[in-house]
């Protein structure tokens, strides 16, 4: 990383090597979170090092609970969880660049006895709020927004009431907080979402000791119930590996294994998607780990065909979407991503961020309203592209970078840090130039 914070990433031959990834962000979110609310002790291993779950636990402590650093290499943090009931917090709770952290604090938050605040960096301050006012102020909170629904977002906890809500749009996020919220809530709350998300946070909550039903995209959670701290070693990310499998689907004589690795069903589409579009990836030693699939994957990169990706498909694969449009132009027949809006509101607008940079390494691009359509079969130049603060662009362009022809200089890489601090380091050391 240069002074001024830009990566300059060389093109390579091959990738090989053996790697484990830090923990996975929306587990380590969602562990915190109940460890925070829970009685007795929780110490997790392997916890999250982006700057996104420091931002929750910096957030955990503004509200009174109490958490150590055991160990700095294995991230071991350990929680003193305080029953039910936080503090209420003298300073606004700063959730950063993090939408995790304050979307599903606030389902918490809107179960306490004081009033809240709630505030981001300027990139959090213009992502929609109202999918988590809504349903929470009908559940009985009072909550104050700027603009209609962005942030800072000012909440006052309520004995709050359950409440039968259909999600309108796919969000693991929101289903977590409502879940959360219903711990509080009298009654039994129930979540319906259009097509089913990540499980972390259902699978979380059953850990720490909460009865959880489901049904289809059905979840419900009756209040009342207290929570039990617990001892976990937390999977490595999915979706921070994304970026190094996608980098070895691009050399065909390339050998890659992951280990430790989360392969929840919910989130492990990504492994699907490379099988079905060429690359061989072979998956050894599951487990399963309080409830998450763990294991390793072995990887050799093939021949890449291309993938329309549409519907159900979209959601479960939203954050990789970036490094998968970001490699589409090396496939043979090209990427189609359809219904995928929401990435016009992630962390940048990530429609038109991936465009501008493919379009800047020369690539054709078809920029839509809700997706991109990328032909295959295309030679990449070297160019200076910018992150647009966005960890997953910084990263996603990275491996872009490796097949292009000359250098290429990704401007405020120092991005990654929020999901993975250490990215490009991984990375330079599996690649043979
Ligand atoms: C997340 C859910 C997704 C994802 C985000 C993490 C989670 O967001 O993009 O990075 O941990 O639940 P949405 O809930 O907005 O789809």
């Amino acid at each position: 990383m240069n002074h001024d914070s830009s990566v300059i990433i060389s093109p390579a031959r091959n990738i090989s090597g053996s790697i484990r990834l830090p923990g996975d962000k929306s587990i380590s979110h969602r562990y915190a979170m109940l460890a925070a609310i829970a009685q007795g002790t929780t110490r997790l291993e392997n916890f999250s090092t982006g700057m996104d779950c420091t931002s929750t636990l910096n957030c955990l402590r503004a509200l009174g609970c109490e958490w150590e650093q055991k160990d700095c290499q294995e991230n071991v943090i350990e929680i003193t969880g305080r029953g039910r009931a936080l503090q209420a917090p003298r300073l606004p709770l700063d959730c950063g660049n993090s939408g995790s952290t304050m979307r599903m604090l606030s389902g918490i938050v809107a179960g306490q006895q004081f009033t809240s605040e709630l505030v981001g960096d300027e990139s959090l301050s213009r992502r929609p709020m109202a999918r988590v006012i809504k349903p929470l102020t009908m559940m009985g909170a009072k909550i104050t927004a700027c603009n209609g629904d962005r942030p800072p977002l000012r909440i006052t906890g309520r004995n709050l009431k359950a409440i039968d809500y259909r999600l309108p749009v796919a969000s693991a996020q929101v289903k977590s907080a409502l879940l959360f919220a219903g711990l509080f809530a009298e009654g039994e709350t129930r979540v319906e979402e259009p097509v089913r998300t990540r499980d972390h946070g259902e699978l979380a909550l059953q850990a720490f000791g909460a009865e959880v039903t489901r049904r289809g995209n059905e979840t419900r959670i009756a209040g009342g119930q207290q929570l039990r701290g617990i001892d976990a070693r937390v999977p490595g990310d999915l979706s921070s590996a994304a970026f190094f499998l996608c980098a070895a689907a691009l050399f065909p004589g390339s050998q890659l294994v992951v280990d430790s690795l989360l392969m929840n069903p919910t989130r492990a589409r990504l492994l699907e998607l490379l099988v079905q579009i060429g690359v061989r990836i072979t998956v050894t030693q599951l487990e399963e780990h309080h409830g998450e699939l763990v294991g390793t994957a072995q990887v050799e990169g093939g021949r890449l065909q291309g993938a329309t990706i549409g519907g159900a498909d979209t959601a479960a694969l939203i954050d990789e979407l970036p490094v998968l449009a970001a490699v589409a132009p090396f496939t043979e027949d090209g990427v189609e991503i359809r219904d995928a809006k929401e990435l016009r509101v992630k962390e940048s607008d990530r429609i038109s961020a991936v465009a501008t940079n493919l379009r800047a390494m020369g690539a054709q691009v078809e920029e839509r309203e809700d997706g991109l359509k990328i032909p295959g079969g295309q030679k990449l130049h070297g160019a200076e592209i910018d992150s647009f603060n966005d960890h997953r662009i910084a990263m996603a362009f990275a491996v872009a970078a490796l097949r292009a022809k000359g250098q290429t200089k990704i401007l405020h890489a120092d991005a990654a840090d929020i999901s993975y601090p250490g990215f490009f380091s991984t990375l330079e050391n599996l690649l043979e130039h």
